[in-house]
């Protein structure tokens, strides 16, 4: 069979990023991340999406360069088409399709969230199906049950703020830039976990949904309380860690309680928020205990990348090839009507 290049576009937040796949190895994923929206606490959509611009004839250069490859080689393109900023996500739409008429390259508009769905098999060959497959990321805090690279269904879904949102807001309340779920992990390694209990909002309940707009109003309230002065500064390692312990045990808790469940032995995860450290420590642990296979993602791949977007593509690709398999691809825009919202949420 001859070989498949795909150039991958992702630009649906606060990342431009450009990579090209061979068949399904990635040669090359250049990720360009938006720093100085830091400056504003949040996501500007408008600069976000004139940023994109500015910056996507350059990244797609320079990642066709790396690969050693030029755009005649490109027999596929991949574009994230949904959900994201609109703005963002039409510079990426745009450019796509201006390639692909120019070269007359096919072209797959990819959904984000199914990109991260299957950014752990970017370097996992003996990734295995069924499995229970979490997202969570600035926008999404998602559970998904996944029988094949087409079939899959939404099992739960944060009912308010996703992880990355909360760790974000968070970390806003305690002087960090944004986005702040990186520094908050930083933090907690120098903090003691169990110094402070903050609320595990539905934990317990038997549905696999998740919220997290009550720990960040916990916090705010803890501090207003114990540092009505906002002198937390001895503490802020204590906190950050205690914080980031009640996301991170329901995430886990519910995550385990799901393949439980289901009598699943895989559990992959991915987005953002699989970059953490104390996550990935604290499912290592239970999925060891249980013996279920772990797949997480390289950090590389945890964020919003090309890479993962041009992944899924090549699969769809060779799939229509194949006329005896059936598309059957359960995400809608419906079903992520909480992400979209998300994402406006998380755009100041
Ligand atoms: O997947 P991503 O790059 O963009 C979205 O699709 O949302 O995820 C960004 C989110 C941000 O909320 C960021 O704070 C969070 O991922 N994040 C982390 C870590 N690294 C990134 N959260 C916790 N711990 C980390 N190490
Ligand atoms: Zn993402």
């Amino acid at each position: 069979m001859n070989k498949i290049y795909t150039l991958a576009i992702e630009s649906s937040c606060d990342e431009t990023s450009v990579a090209i796949l061979e068949n399904q190895e990635v040669l090359s994923n250049i990720v360009s991340t938006q720093y100085f929206h830091s400056i504003y606490g949040g996501v500007i959509p408008e600069l976000a999406a004139r940023t994109h611009l500015a910056a996507i004839a350059g990244i797609t250069q320079s990642a066709l360069t790396q690969a050693n490859l030029s755009i005649t080689d490109i027999n596929s393109i991949a574009v994230t088409s949904e959900p994201g900023l609109v703005g963002a996500l039409l510079v990426g739409s745009n450019f796509a399709k201006g390639l692909s008429l120019k070269y007359q390259i096919p072209i797959y508009p990819i959904n984000h969230i199914e990109g991260h769905l299957y950014s752990g098999h970017l370097q996992e060959n003996n990734f295995g199906f069924p499995c229970i497959s979490m997202v969570v990321s600035g926008g999404h805090t998602t559970i998904f049950l996944v029988k094949s690279y087409f079939e899959y269904e939404i099992l739960g879904s944060t009912i308010d703020d996703a992880a990355g949102e909360a760790f974000d807001k968070i970390a806003k309340m305690l002087g960090l830039d944004y986005p702040g779920g990186a520094l908050i992990d930083k933090l907690a390694k120098l903090g003691d976990k169990d110094k402070y209990s903050f609320p595990r909002s539905m934990k317990n309940t038997n549905d696999y949904n998740f919220s997290f707009s009550g720990l960040k109003t916990s916090v705010r309230y803890f501090l207003q309380k114990n540092f009505p002065n906002g002198d937390f500064i001895n503490e802020i390692n204590n906190i950050a860690a205690s914080a980031q312990e009640a996301i991170v045990d329901v995430l886990t808790h519910k995550v385990i309680k799901v393949a439980t469940s289901y009598n699943i032995k895989n559990i992959s995860i991915s987005g953002g928020v699989s970059a953490n450290s104390r996550l990935r420590e604290k499912l290592e642990q239970e999925t060891q205990r249980l013996q279920i296979n772990l797949v997480s993602p390289e950090l590389e791949y945890c964020i919003d990348n090309a890479a993962m977007i041009g992944f899924i593509a090549y699969k769809k690709h060779i799939q229509q090839g194949d006329n005896s398999q059936e598309t059957n691809n359960q995400l809608n825009p419906g079903q992520l009507k909480y992400s979209v919202r998300s994402y406006a949420l998380r755009a100041r």
